[in-house]
């Protein structure tokens, strides 16, 4: 069932669980996405990077799959189609394709900047229904061309961009996309808790999931973050079952080349890995 973001992610700031957001990429990773989020009966977030909605021909391709999807494979869960750090110019494309929620990435302007349109967008998007989701305080490293430096959230700024009807705020707490270099020191929850207090009860988003210990998602999740989202660990899990198959060389044998059964152990890592996530966050039996 298609929805904006913003109830399931109310519900969980209550409950003090999270949302897993999971970036898609193609039919696959759509599909286990859905599939496992019916059959944990768990709320669910699937991203869209603006780089992943260019390479699946478009955002207007992505909603209609998705659509489709959820309507084929008779998910009842609710599940919000989000576009992950969003330009100014591509949330305007995603709310004209479908999407149900958006994310306006203005942590690069300077603060009056990201202020007027964060603004402008949050009363579009309320306007039709959407939820949406704003970012103070850059999060490190590179996703789909985007590149931050990882600095860590100004409480006040985040109040003020709280402040604008944002429903749900990413900010910086020292999280990097990707995995996490062996010199990390981890998250900032003196920042975290900072910033949880100073947006009241907005639920928080953290981004860059991959690869952050158990303890300090739980530690996060205890500070207000009711969303997090996670990209790199699917496609690492995905890959490495893909090359298992082929070192194999169960492509060789039989009708091993049909991509339906190429794409299987891929398929099957992506499915673990979200239910793994999801019991980690407690989003299980919260749909
Ligand atoms: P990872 O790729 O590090 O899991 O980050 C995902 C993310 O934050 C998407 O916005």
């Amino acid at each position: 069932m298609l929805v904006s973001a913003t109830e399931m992610l109310n519900k969980a700031r209550d409950g003090k669980y999270a949302v897993g957001q999971f970036n898609i990429n193609n039919l696959e990773w759509t599909k286990a996405v859905l599939l496992t989020a019916q059959k944990l009966n768990s709320p669910v977030i699937l991203g869209v990077s603006e780089g992943a909605g260019k390479y699946m021909t478009g955002f207007k391709t992505v909603a209609a799959m998705v659509k489709a999807m959820d309507e084929c494979l008779g998910i009842t869960v609710p599940v919000a189609l989000h576009l992950d750090h969003g330009t100014y110019d591509g949330c305007y494309k995603c709310i004209k394709a479908g999407f149900t929620s958006i994310m306006f990435d203005g942590s690069h302007f300077p603060i009056d900047e990201n202020i007027a349109k964060t603004t402008e967008l949050v009363n579009v998007a309320h306007g039709l229904g959407l939820s949406i989701e704003a970012e103070v305080g850059a999060i490190g490293g590179e996703e789909d061309g985007v590149i931050g430096k990882g600095e860590c959230a100004d409480p006040k700024e985040c109040k003020m961009i709280a402040d604008l009807g944002v429903d749900f705020l990413a900010a910086g707490i020292g999280n990097i996309h990707g995995v996490y270099p062996a010199n990390w020191e981890g998250l900032s929850f003196e920042t975290l808790d900072a910033v949880n207090k100073a947006v009241g009860a907005m639920p928080l988003v953290l981004h860059g999931g991959t690869g952050i210990p158990d303890d300090m998602i739980k530690k996060a999740i205890f500070l207000g973050v009711a969303k997090i989202n996670v990209n790199t660990e699917c496609q690492l899990v995905f890959a490495e079952a893909t090359r298992g198959y082929i070192e194999a060389g169960k492509d060789k044998q039989g009708k091993g080349f049909d991509p339906r059964k190429l794409l299987a152990p891929g398929f099957d890592a992506i499915c673990a890995k979200v239910e793994e996530k999801m019991r980690l966050f407690g989003s299980v039996d919260k749909a």
